[in-house]
């Protein structure tokens, strides 16, 4: 039972598989000077989530508490905040990596990295989207620029990125084509996928070309092989941040670009997106969302990497 000062988080001792997650009590931050402190309602799960967890990735040794993704009300604010105010609703991503702690009650997010939570969604579906959403919103239109008419591929396309780049893309005027396994076509074409390849059938490298944007989620073989898709001067962007130089040498080799990105935490992006959810052009899927105490589940659930759309969190 959490105090006034306490609060309940999902926090690990060591690294490993979804087991190492408890629930413990800790003490509930406080806002530090352009800081919000939100009561979390729901906060969306990601892949990070679960490589930090049995590896440390950029967080090295725990204890910490994971999550990136925020949705809630804000229950107090630091010194100079004007934007916010206590009750109101937001949504955002922490400063990525080393902003962390969202599973949890509360968490501490610098200003300018929450915006306020459209009324036509609920706290879930909001906490499913900013990592992803950002990921996809930089991706594609602030490296790629992405232009009404032009051909984008998506790789993973009903995963946590990829079921918010299609809807993205398609909300830029593109022509989506997206990758899946068969049994998930029917719901790339219900969020607007033009064209659908089963990865496990056809290889993308012979079915597509002239496209003008990849969106790589998957890395390694598959984001060499993406280039041969790409007409001249098109571009690859990967959010598999570590890799050889062979794609930067192969990419300008075949007269095409390639960039790869972390996402970063941006009030800008944040507002874009909600103003996609304003405008019905963006929902999140929601796969499975799980009270926060069951937290080892869902990651076990994530580990699979086969889910659609989303899994979240929530906290009552
Ligand atoms: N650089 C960054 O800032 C950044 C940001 C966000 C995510 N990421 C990374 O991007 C990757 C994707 O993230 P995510 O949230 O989208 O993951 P996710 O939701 O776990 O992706 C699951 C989806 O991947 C599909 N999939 C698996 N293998 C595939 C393949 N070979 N071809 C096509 N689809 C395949 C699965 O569909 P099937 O069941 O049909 O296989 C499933 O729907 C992760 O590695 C993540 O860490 C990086």
């Amino acid at each position: 039972m959490s105090t006034v000062n306490t609060m309940r988080a999902i926090s690990q001792d060591v690294l490993g598989g979804p087991e190492v997650l408890k629930q413990v009590e800790v003490e509930r931050p406080r806002p530090r000077p352009n800081q919000v402190l939100v009561r979390v309602r729901a906060a969306g799960l990601n892949p990070t989530d679960w490589k930090h967890r049995a590896t440390g990735g950029f967080l090295g040794e725990p204890p910490f508490v994971l999550g990136w993704d925020v949705s809630g009300v804000v229950e107090a604010v630091g010194i100079g905040v004007a934007t916010f105010k206590p009750g109101d609703e937001v949504f955002g991503m922490l400063p990525y990596p080393f902003g962390h702690g969202a599973h949890a009650e509360y968490a501490v997010a610098p200003v300018r990295a929450l915006t306020h939570k459209p009324s036509v969604i609920d706290h879930t579906q909001a906490g499913a989207l900013p990592l992803v959403s950002l990921t996809a919103w930089q991706a594609l239109v602030e490296n790629a620029d992405l232009q009404p008419g032009q051909r984008v591929l998506i790789h993973a396309a009903a995963g946590g990125v990829g079921h918010v780049a299609a809807q993205i893309a398609k909300a830029r005027g593109a022509y989506v084509i997206g990758t899946a396994s068969a049994g998930k076509h029917d719901f790339l074409r219900g969020i607007g996928v033009d064209e659908t390849i089963d990865y496990r059938e056809t290889d993308f490298a012979e079915a597509v070309k002239d496209v003008d944007v990849v969106l790589d989620t998957l890395g390694g073989e598959t984001s060499l092989k993406s280039l041969r898709v790409l007409r001249p001067g098109g571009l690859v962007v990967s959010i598999l941040p570590v890799g050889s130089e062979d794609l930067y040498t192969e990419a300008e080799r075949l007269g095409v670009r390639a960039l790869r990105m972390l996402v970063d935490a941006d009030r800008a992006g944040m507002r874009a997106i909600a103003d996609l959810v304003g405008q019905g052009k963006l929902r999140p899927t929601i796969a499975r969302a799980f009270p926060l105490a069951d937290a080892a589940e869902a990651h076990a659930l994530g580990d699979t990497g086969r889910t659609t759309g989303k899994l979240v969190l929530t906290v009552d």
